[in-house]
């Protein structure tokens, strides 16, 4: 056996040499955003209330992704709980969610004071599966928040069909979706809400941030008092409207996201071009288990590349130990969530003794089985969003690393 064909966690020599081939590094940027950065430091207007990057931004996106009214706030975890206090979501309430998801989906349902349910997701797209929603809804249940996992948007019609005959809100945590469509409108405008993140790993990033989208002009202005302190929009001092925080993002997080904005298309169509090819490469490699594409997804936003893999094929290999050779072979990835209902937080909520007091209707999450999110937690890849602004022939690298392994 020649030197490549043995592994590299073997001492073979590996596919890529990440220190002469590095991958593309996050984020990217130029003298755009340093000119931008440098107009807001001269400007003084540091403050969101005072500047005007934040109102362009938060307009900016908005349109982009279809929708009429946009509101930036500090994170993807407060634009959640925005939305569901917006709603007049609390105490007694339930909330229908995934389980494969970042632990803000749920954190915000109990910031709010109500109760997660969890329901389990389809294995194909670890997207909710809309099939299993109903028999979850309960005379508390409110809202249903689909998240659109990797980027990959959840199916809306079916989401949106179910809300309205069970008069229920829809809050589309796009967290890791930006510029993603469904039907060819843009996620985050299709439910009551849409939540983003502008997290440092996101798609689009100012380091932290968030946005809360609606069409809806009341919801709108109940989400701008609670980021504002409570404040009444229309200036009408003194008082306030609302419990509120204080959830506003500086002018220079706006403008950063603003100069960002406008590399996000072509980012978003080198993403899908590369998905594209990686898809075909791997379509031959035995055990790589390709998610479903849905052609109502006209626009995949690919925060991550997810397969799946069939453990029997691993010769032997458990499958942490396949993705230590997978990165020995010089791909970085990683093995995303556990269920979020087996996170020690939850469980603790079930048994009371937490720091949270949960209302009567507290689920037990102790005894909570969901067997597909189960057993994507146990097989499921996440390459991140950058391997896929690499060039063509990069995604050769990665289909030549899973085959050594794999064949
Ligand atoms: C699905 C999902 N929801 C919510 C969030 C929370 O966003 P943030 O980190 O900006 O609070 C994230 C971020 O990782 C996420 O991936």
């Amino acid at each position: 056996m020649s030197d490549r064909e043995k592994l590299a966690i073997h001492g073979g020599t590996p596919v890529r040499d990440q220190a002469r081939n590095p991958w593309p590094t996050w984020p990217i940027f130029d003298a755009d955003e340093e000119r931008a950065l440098l107009g807001v430091l001269h400007s003084g207007n540091w403050w969101i209330v005072e500047g005007d990057e934040g109102k362009r931004f938060q307009e900016e996106f908005a349109a982009y992704h279809h929708a009429r009214f946009g509101q930036v706030c500090t994170n993807g975890t407060a634009a959640l709980e925005i939305a569901l206090r917006a709603l007049e979501i609390g105490c007694g309430d339930e909330v229908i969610i995934p389980p494969y998801t970042f632990i803000a989906t749920a954190s915000a349902v109990l910031a709010v004071g109500a109760t997660p349910i969890f329901v389990d997701i389809q294995p194909d797209t670890l997207n909710i599966d809309p099939l299993q929603i109903e028999a979850a809804i309960t005379s508390r249940t409110r809202a249903i928040i689909p998240v659109h996992m990797a980027g990959r948007p959840a199916d809306m019609d079916a989401i949106l069909a179910i809300a309205a005959k069970h008069h229920l809100a829809v809050i589309e945590d796009a967290a890791q979706a930006h510029g993603a469509e469904w039907r060819g409108t843009r996620v985050g405008a299709l439910g009551d809400f849409g939540t983003f993140s502008f997290q440092a790993s996101k798609n689009l990033n100012s380091g932290e941030g968030g946005m809360v989208l609606t069409n809806t002009e009341t919801l709108a202005d109940a989400a701008w008092s609670i980021i504002n302190v409570g404040r009444y929009r229309d200036g009408h001092l003194p008082g306030y409207q609302v419990l509120g925080g204080n959830f506003r993002m500086t002018e220079f997080q706006s403008c950063i996201l603003r100069t960002q904005l406008a590399r996000l298309p072509e980012q978003t169509a080198r993403r899908n071009a590369n998905a594209r090819t990686l898809c075909e490469l791997l379509s031959g490699v035995p055990g790589i288990l390709l998610p479903f594409d849905d052609p109502r997804i006209t626009c995949n936003a690919y925060h991550l590349f997810t397969f799946r893999v069939d453990l029997d094929r691993l010769q032997g290999r458990t499958f942490p130990e396949f993705l230590t050779a997978l990165r020995a072979e010089g791909v970085p990835c990683s093995s995303g969530y556990i269920p979020l209902y087996g996170e020690g937080i939850f469980t603790r909520l079930s048994h009371h003794d937490g720091h949270w007091r949960q209302t009567d209707s507290a689920p037990d999450y102790t005894a909570l089985n969901l067997p597909v999110c189960e057993q994507v937690c146990r097989d499921t890849v996440w390459l991140p969003q950058t391997l896929l602004l690499a060039e063509r022939s990069d995604m050769e690298d990665i289909a030549a690393a899973l085959t050594k392994i794999l064949l």
